[in-house]
């Protein structure tokens, strides 16, 4: 598939000093990972949040929530980077200073090659106790895949007994304090910002693209669809992740 993208974007991202590659659910769509709130196939669209993604909801009912990670955990070791995150990390190759700040909870990126990703969301794959927060080595292995939701009962915490949850930020939860401000200091540096598969609607991460944009960096953003972002952008390209990075890349 052919772009034509405007020279000076190109230029302004060649010559970036520093550069923030921002991603949500969308990057990882082309893996075959359901998204949140795509119409009919989003996760939103077919499970309740409620249910399944808040401490109460986890201490009402742990084996129908540990259960649905399970599940999820399971679609992801089926699945692979696309070209949209090998693009992401071949950009991390070619210049300094790429940073890439991720809402996903997959490690996509990382099996691709990037590195140092921020994870604003937490990983699916790293658990920890719900009572005394001591981590807790959890291995899943794709022979144990699962097909659909099912109730599982979580680990128990050899420290406390407690039960082992995943490593994710529920809804009503603070964002990883650390993580957070290595964010906001890569954003407030960067003068390039790509926003990536993100709808921008999840606060405080949906901030950081306009915070960018605020402090005078060049904001560019990759989705099929418009989002909020888009009236704030300097470039929207409306596209499949995969398709608009690997052409993007290839033409710097
Ligand atoms: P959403 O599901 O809200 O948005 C996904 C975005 O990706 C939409 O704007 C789609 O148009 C776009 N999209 C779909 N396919 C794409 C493709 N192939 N290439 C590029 N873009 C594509 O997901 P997020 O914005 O990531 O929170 O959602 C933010 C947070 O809400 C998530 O991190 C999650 C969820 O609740 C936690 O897990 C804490």
């Amino acid at each position: 598939m052919s772009f034509d993208f405007d020279p000076l974007m190109l230029k302004r991202l060649a010559q970036a000093k520093s550069v923030v590659v921002f991603t949500g659910a969308g990057v990882s769509q082309e893996s075959g990972i359901p998204t949140f709130r795509d119409a009919l196939t989003g996760l939103w669209k077919n499970f309740d949040p409620n249910e399944l993604a808040t401490l109460e909801a986890f201490d009402r009912q742990p084996e129908i929530v540990w259960g649905w990670y399970e599940f999820r955990r399971a679609q992801l070791l089926q699945c692979a980077p696309n070209p949209a995150h090998l693009a992401i990390a071949q950009l991390q190759a070619l210049q300094p200073n790429v940073h890439v700040v991720t809402q996903n909870v997959d490690d996509l990126h990382e099996r691709a090659g990037s590195s140092d990703v921020i994870h604003l969301h937490g990983s699916i794959f790293q658990t920890r106790c719900r009572n005394c927060h001591a981590p807790f080595e959890y291995t899943q292995t794709a022979t144990s895949v699962i097909d659909a939701h099912r109730a599982s009962p979580p680990p128990s915490c050899p420290e406390c007994g407690g039960p082992i949850r995943p490593g994710v930020v529920w809804f009503g939860e603070m964002l990883p304090e650390h993580e957070w401000s290595r964010a906001v200091e890569v954003i407030e540096q960067c003068d390039v910002l790509l926003s990536v598969g993100t709808s921008s609607v999840v606060y405080p991460a949906a901030e950081l693209p306009f915070t960018a944009s605020e402090n005078g960096a060049c904001v560019i953003q990759i989705n099929p669809q418009t989002t909020s972002l888009d009236v704030v952008a300097d470039y929207n390209l409306h596209g499949k992740a995969g398709e608009v990075l690997t052409a993007l890349v290839s033409s710097i």
